[in-house]
Parts: C-alpha cells; structure tokens; sequence
C-alpha cells in the first residue's frame, strides 16, 4: 500500500469507481426500517432493496450503489475485539438482474488490488465460496473467476452454508451464495484449524459479494428468482482498519477522538486491568456511536421497553454499566456525543441536526440508569456471592425479574454479568415472572383501555374511528415519519398529536380531509382480532410503544386502509362516519404538531 487512507476517501474511490462502471449512486436508507417488519434495525445495504431483488424496477436503473448505515446487534457480545461493532457503515454494489458473478468478482478484485485503487498486494488476498449443500450446487464458477485473476487454490476455501450463504436477517426473501473477501494482517495462526472466518482476527473480513438467485419461500424451500442479482457489501471500518494498517477497527482514525475522549475521563481505574479497560472503552464507544446514530436517525426512536427502543436502552445502559467499571464519571455519553457528532457531522447531517435530543436523551437515560445501577450491582453481587457459597449455579427468574422490575437491568445484562461469575440464569423463570406480572397489570389496563375515551357515546366512537382514518392519512399525505404523540376525544371533537418537523399546509390539509373521505365513502368495513404485538407489527399494524412484544393486544384494521392497535370501540363500517373536517392545526411541542377535526352530517 503507498498510503493511509481515510474512511472518507474509501467512500468517495468506492463511489466513483462504480460510477464509472455504470452504476447510479443512491443514497442510503434510514436504519430505521419503514414498511419492513422482519428486521429491526436496516442490517445491510440490500436489505431497502429487497422489493427491487425480487424484480420492482428501481427508478435508479439495473446498477446501484452506496453506502448504508448498518445496526446489528446480533455479536453484541463480540464487540470490544478486534472487529465487532453493533453500528458500522457499509459500501454495496448491486446488480439488478443484470451482470453476476464475472464482472462482480473482476471488479471486486480489481478495486481491492489496483494501485489507484487500495492497492493492496494480491498475496495478502484469501477468499471463500460456498462449497454446497443438498439445495444448491458448490460455487465452482466462483472459483474459476478468482483462479483466473490471479488467486492460487491455496488461498480459495470452500466452506459450508453456514460461513457462505447471505440472506436477509428475516426468515424469507432472496438470498444465495457468496464469496468473502479477508486480508491478512500477518498476525501468526491461531492454532490448526485457523482459517478466515475463524474469528481469531488473523484474517480480517472486509468485501462479501452475494450471488442472489433464489427465494427462501415461508415453507423453508428455495425458489429460483425471475433475475440473478449481485448484492455487495464492504465494511468501512474494518477496512479502513486494514488500510491504516490498524489491527483492531478502534484503532482507525475515525475512532480516535471518541477513544482519546474516553481515556482522558478515565480514573484510575482499581477495578480493572489495562486489557479490560481497553475492552471497556471499546464497548462504550461502540454502543455509544450507536446509540447517536439511533437517536439522530430522521425516523429515529427514543429509549424504552420495546423493539427498537429496547436496543436503544440495552445499549445505553451497557456502556453506563462499562463507564462505572472504569471510573468514568457520569455525563459521559452526552459528551462522547458531542466529539463524534463534531467530527461525523459532515458526513451524517442528520445527526447534527438532531444534536440537542441525541446528547439530552443520551443523558436522561445515564441518569435515569444511574440512580439503580449501583444499589442493583449491590443486591446481584449478594445474591451471586450467595449462590456461590451455596455451590449454586442457577440465578432464579425471580431475581432476574425483581432487577429488571425494580432496578431497570436488562435480562441480557443480568446473564452477561452472571456468565462472568459462571453462573446461568433461569430464562423460563423470568418469563414466567415476567407474565405473571403483565396479567396483574393488566386487569388494571382493561380499565385504562376503555378510559382513553372519555365516553363510549356513538359520536365519540365515530370520531375515535375517524382518528385511525386521519393517521394513516397523514402518513400518506406527510410520509411514514408521522407516529401518534396522542389522542383525546370528546363528544364534540377529536384531537391528535403526531410527529412532524414543519406546519401542516392549508394545501396539505385539504389533502388529507380528502383522502379521510374518501376512505369514508369507500363504506369500509371496520374489524378487529386478537393476538400480540408482535403479530399485529409483523403484519404492519401501528402499534404504540410500551407494550411488551408478547402481549396480547386489539388490533382493528379498517379495510385495506389501515391497521392499529387499539382498544377500541370503534364503529362496524366507515359509512357510519359522515364529513371529517379539520377545525384547527397547531404546534403542540417540539415537532409534534396537534390537529383538531370533527364529524358532521353528510351534506
Ligand atoms: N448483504 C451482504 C452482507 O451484508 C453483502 O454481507
């Protein structure tokens, strides 16, 4: 390699060079996935494109690509070695139904190895493919194009499904082989068995092509896809690690105002030795960067008890937990904060925009953690220590649940902080616990369910109807950001509070009263089933956040239309609606604006 080069320079040479290839740069999605309800988080830069892999038309042509913020949280226990992190950004390029695996391959290779591209030396080159199964054949193709270029057998590894298979993180959608690219780094062998994809960071993972030509079908079969597609991904970090000639992804330039941060506020640490508080800073600057890039995304959630929000908090919380360990005073994430937005800002707007809630949250969740964390440290280790005297291994469900319940420790962090004292904890327990102590809160809820409305008189539930009707209007008149913030109906009015940044129109609000009574004269009928949240998010309902994944909850659709989880009542068919008309639209708080509308007789 002639030189070091930066993560800024690795986007805009990746960009180009496939640019110049044909290929349309679009830009990267939210990671917040919208309309997707198989992942959490964006975990890849395929996965907003899975509509244009199963043959949608992409307005950008047949080559695209870009680079996409990922989250996974899957190797959270990885994170703090050489290579994991729960946040990274990834570059891909996509073949729609057009070139596979010979150009795919030849490009990789050329940009990897070329001099005025990253010039690295082809022998530090190894590459894997998929060596077949009973459901497809061995990728000899793939072999034959990388020999071709240069790759002697020696460094070519044919490994099973497992290591060279890609397919979203959902259970069905398009997927296929693929072949890895690894650097070595040079460092010695692990042992044996040490080969890339070993995980011992010998060889460092840094390109993926993904041969995508079948369908995962719901029954578990493989479909063969109407296109053959290419799906690509490179890890930034990782190999701008591999660039900088690093050997851990924290040692990057792009890291070292976060890393340097942390170890100015670091104390002395009595607790830890010099390798665990390198451990710890890397795990609180990788959840920390993530955490910013959730709080800040344009669709971006706050800390809470569920889906995303739940990562969020698990996040937050694991670096508190981290920072306490090694003596780093509270007020810290705020101030990580700051130093990464200062220096990513240029590059991710959003989060520079989004600065005062990502640094206020960041702090309101460190504080609200803080005032638990210590006295539920006390009562774990007692309860540890006891175990131990005892020669138990078995944490109960009721203790996991009583730290959760009373001192906000997440059932991840209970069993991470028992498996480094060799203990396990009661899952099953738990969740027993767990529901025995939703059916008590429960009962308590019906009554809230039925209180949200102030009275069950028929006009208040046409217009508890008519507010299902406004929100999926203004999500398709104002886009998908637009999340209820609140509701409160009386017999003469209903009043709705939803995210939004700017002022509703007088145009757009002309705009939605239409698309309200339209779906009104449609006469559609109103329905309603049982089942849990996460069915009713599996299948795209609205659902608020703050209940628990499995619990059981309403959800109404209201024909093709729209789809809540609610308590209802509502009436049995839009004809019974009459005229919707927005009486008034206002700034309710910082990006929530409030609307008022009520139902009149048809005229
Ligand atoms: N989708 C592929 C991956 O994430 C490229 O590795």
């Amino acid at each position: 390699m002639k030189r070091s080069i930066s993560a800024d320079e690795l986007r805009r040479m990746y960009l180009g060079f496939f640019e110049q290839r044909g290929h349309t740069v679009i830009s990267g999605a939210s990671l917040m996935p919208q309309n997707d309800p198989t992942v959490l988080f964006t975990t890849a830069g395929m996965h907003p494109l899975v509509p244009y892999l199963l043959g949608e038309p992409h307005p950008g042509g047949k080559r695209l690509c870009n680079v996409q913020k990922c989250i996974r949280t899957g190797d959270i226990d990885s994170v703090g070695d050489t290579s994991h992190l729960t946040f990274f950004e990834m570059l891909g390029n996509w073949s729609l139904g057009d070139y596979f695996k010979e150009e795919a391959i030849r490009w990789s290779y050329e940009f990897l190895t070329a001099s005025e591209c990253l010039d690295f030396k082809p022998d530090v080159i190894y590459v894997t493919v998929f060596e077949g199964n009973e459901n497809a054949p061995p990728d000899t193709e793939s072999v034959k194009i990388w020999r071709s270029l240069g790759i002697p057998e020696s460094r070519i590894l044919a490994l099973p499904m497992h290591d060279n298979w890609w397919g979203p993180a959902g259970q069905t959608g398009p997927c296929g082989p693929d072949t890895e690219m690894f650097v070595d780094t040079g460092k010695p062998l692990c042992g044996a068995a040490c080969r890339p994809g070993c995980g011992c960071g010998k060889f460092f993972e840094i390109w993926n092509d993904v041969f995508m030509q079948f369908e995962k079908t719901a029954d578990g079969g493989y479909r063969q896809l109407k296109q053959h597609n290419v799906d690509t991904g490179m890890g930034v970090e990782r190999t701008v690690a591999m660039l900088q000639g690093q050997s851990t992804v924290y040692d990057i330039e792009m890291f070292a105002p976060v890393m340097d941060a942390l170890r100015t506020m670091t104390k002395q640490s009595a607790a830890m030795d010099a390798e665990q508080l390198t451990t710890a800073h890397r795990v609180i600057a990788d959840h920390i960067r993530s955490a910013v890039f959730i709080l800040g995304d344009d669709h971006g959630v706050k800390p809470g008890n569920l889906g995303q929000g739940y990562v969020l908090r698990r996040l937050i919380r694991r670096a508190v937990r981290y920072a306490r360990g090694a003596g780093i005073p509270q007020g810290f994430g705020g101030r990580l904060a700051e130093t990464l937005i200062d220096q990513i800002g240029a590059t991710y707007p959003e989060l520079d925009r989004n600065r005062k809630t990502i640094v206020s949250e960041l702090n309101a969740e460190e504080e609200k953690f803080a005032g638990t964390l210590n006295r539920g440290m006390a009562e774990l280790q007692k309860v540890v220590g006891n175990l131990k005297n005892h020669h138990q291994t078995l944490l109960s469900g009721r203790v996991a649940f009583k730290l959760y319940d009373t001192y906000g420790f997440p059932i991840e962090f209970t069993a991470e902080i028992c498996s480094e004292q060799g203990l396990t904890v009661d899952h099953k327990g738990f969740e027993k616990e767990f529901k025995r102590h939703q059916d008590v809160s429960r009962k308590g809820a019906d009554k809230i369910f039925k209180g949200g409305l102030a009275d069950q008189s028929e006009q208040t539930t046409r217009l508890h109807t008519a507010t299902h009707l406004l929100h999926q209007a203004l999500r398709q008149v104002l886009g998908e950001h637009v999340q209820q913030k609140g509701s409160n109906i009386t017999a003469d009015r209903l009043r709705f509070d939803f995210s939004h940044p700017a002022k509703v129109t007088p145009e757009e609000q002309t705009q939605v009263e239409a698309v309200v009574n339209e779906q009104i004269k449609r006469k559609l009928p109103v329905t309603m089933k049982v089942g849990t949240v996460e069915e009713a998010v599996a299948e795209g309902a609205q659902a608020l956040f703050g209940s628990r994944y499995d619990e059981q909850v309403k959800i109404y659709s209201i024909g093709d239309y729209s789809k809540e989880v609610c308590g209802g009542p509502h009436v049995d068919n839009t004809a019974k609606l009459g005229r919707f008309r927005i009486v008034k639209e206002e700034a309710s708080s910082a990006g929530v604006r409030r609307i008022r509308a009520v139902i009149e007789p048809p005229e």
